[in-house]
């Protein structure tokens, strides 16, 4: 976001008689209260966040207390856990109203590009929404341990750790919206973020080779070392700028780690209850005290964020996912079926990588054009699944396009089950 540039030209242009106007139900007194720097915002659709919320945690919570016999110290942990984190969604829900005041007095606002044209698009929206989500999570996460883990458990170094570069990345996206950082600064953040869990891992560093191609390596596990520390640092700096060049519909930054998120919990319950190792059931617990916070925290903002929005979430929010995800495939040692489970990421950044490497021309937004006659979006040349999407199934409006990309989301994730389903026993 050109942050600089936005707030010289709002000031060239003056006081705007329609900026706030989607944000409140009425125009007169919109402009009224944007005068006075007193943005009333308009109240979130908690139909998309509680439908969002029965359908992903439903599965979640019918295989931890209903299908698999889980140990009852465990259900209370998820239990507490999950209480808290409706706490939260609550929490975010009455925050973001406020925040958005602030964001927008201080000029942090965006306009809605699919909008162009239209009175809508002239709308100055409160941008970097994220920040809420994520320091709501922090202190989730961190009362969290309060409950759980004894004062000398070994897994408090990652947890805290992991905390850290969570933070640390909440922190570096929120400068990013604020300053507006170029692109290719943009693309090691995520790398300088990841450093406080790198240095803290004391976890294994060797991978398990996939059993058909053992005896062409010789071993069955493979020590990498150092390089196993690589690979999770391009794991952090792929799950960040994925989710953040995945974007820019109405509702899909939330929408996407919201659908990411809850075949995450899904996949962790899976494996507590098919294993019985303690370790790997230690670790996937970990991911879901981490994941489930993020989810019904992220739901909140969803609400705020789907179509129309009114608040935008800000690379704070994208990047900030990102790494929730990182870190939780990392220590719950599943980067390969995350890695699965972010199919339309990957998709959307091999279409990307000419524009990206600028082989061939980047513009600043690779966003489809907005036909303000019809109201439906065509894509354009830009190489992202967006514009790819519209180019195969024809023109759409903002909001069909972002649940058609959704529903995408949610069959690779189906997919990456039915995947791992298939390859148990022969595989690994
Ligand atoms: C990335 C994408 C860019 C895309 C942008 C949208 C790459 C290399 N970059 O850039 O193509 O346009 O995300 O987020 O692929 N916006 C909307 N509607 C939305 C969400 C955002 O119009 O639903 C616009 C607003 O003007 C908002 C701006 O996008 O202010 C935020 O863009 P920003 O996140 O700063 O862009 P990048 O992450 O750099
Ligand atoms: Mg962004």
């Amino acid at each position: 976001m050109a942050r600089s540039r936005k707030r010289a030209t709002a000031a060239a242009r003056g006081p705007q008689p329609a900026a706030a106007a989607a944000a409140v139900p009425e125009p007169a007194a919109a402009a009224e209260a944007d005068a006075a720097g007193d943005l009333v915002l308009r109240p979130p659709n908690l139909r998309v966040a509680f439908a969002a919320m029965a359908l992903f945690l439903a599965p979640f919570s019918y295989l931890a207390f209903v299908h698999y016999p889980l140990d009852a110290d465990l259900r209370r942990s998820i239990l507490i856990c999950g209480a808290i984190s409706l706490v939260g969604f609550l929490v975010v829900l009455r925050l973001v109203p406020v925040a958005a005041r602030y964001l927008l007095r201080r000029g942090m606002f965006g306009k809605d590009i699919n909008k162009k044209g239209l009175l809508m698009g002239e709308i100055k929206v409160p941008e970097s929404l994220g920040i809420v989500v994520g320091i709501v999570y922090l202190v989730i996460a961190i009362l969290f341990q309060h409950y759980n883990f004894a004062p000398d458990s070994i897994w408090l170094v990652e947890y805290n750790a992991a905390l850290a570069s969570v933070c640390f990345m909440i922190l570096l996206g929120f400068i990013d919206d604020v300053l507006d950082i170029p692109w290719r600064v943009k693309l090691v953040l995520p790398a300088i973020a990841a450093l406080p869990l790198l240095m803290a891992y004391a976890g294994g560093t060797s991978i398990i080779i996939p059993k058909p191609l053992a005896s062409y390596v010789g071993v069955e596990v493979l020590e990498l070392g150092w390089m196993y520390m690589l690979f999770m640092l391009l794991l952090a700096v792929f799950c960040t700028n994925s989710i953040n060049i995945h974007a820019g519909l109405n509702g899909l930054e939330v929408g996407q780690t919201v659908v990411i998120s809850a075949a995450v919990l899904i996949h962790n319950v899976m494996r507590i209850g098919s294993s019985k190792d303690p370790e790997t059931q230690q670790a996937h617990a970990f991911s879901i005290y981490l994941v489930l916070p993020f989810l019904t925290t992220s739901l909140a903002l969803l609400g705020f964020n789907w179509y129309p929005s009114s608040v935008f979430v800000g690379d704070t929010y994208t990047y900030f996912a990102g790494m929730t995800l990182a870190v939780v495939g990392i220590l719950g040692h599943f980067s390969e079926t995350l890695l699965l489970f972010f199919l339309p990421q990957v998709l959307n950044f091999l279409c990307s990588v000419p524009q990206l490497f600028h082989f061939v021309h980047c513009p600043r937004h690779r966003l489809p054009s907005f036909e303000k006659r019809t109201g439906l979006l065509t894509g354009t040349k830009d190489g992202n699944l967006v514009n790819i999407f519209l180019r195969l199934f024809g023109k759409c409006s903002e909001k069909s396009l972002c649940i058609r990309l959704l529903i995408f989301q949610a069959l690779s994730c189906l997919f990456c089950f039915w995947l791992r389903y298939m390859l148990t026993g022969w595989y690994k």
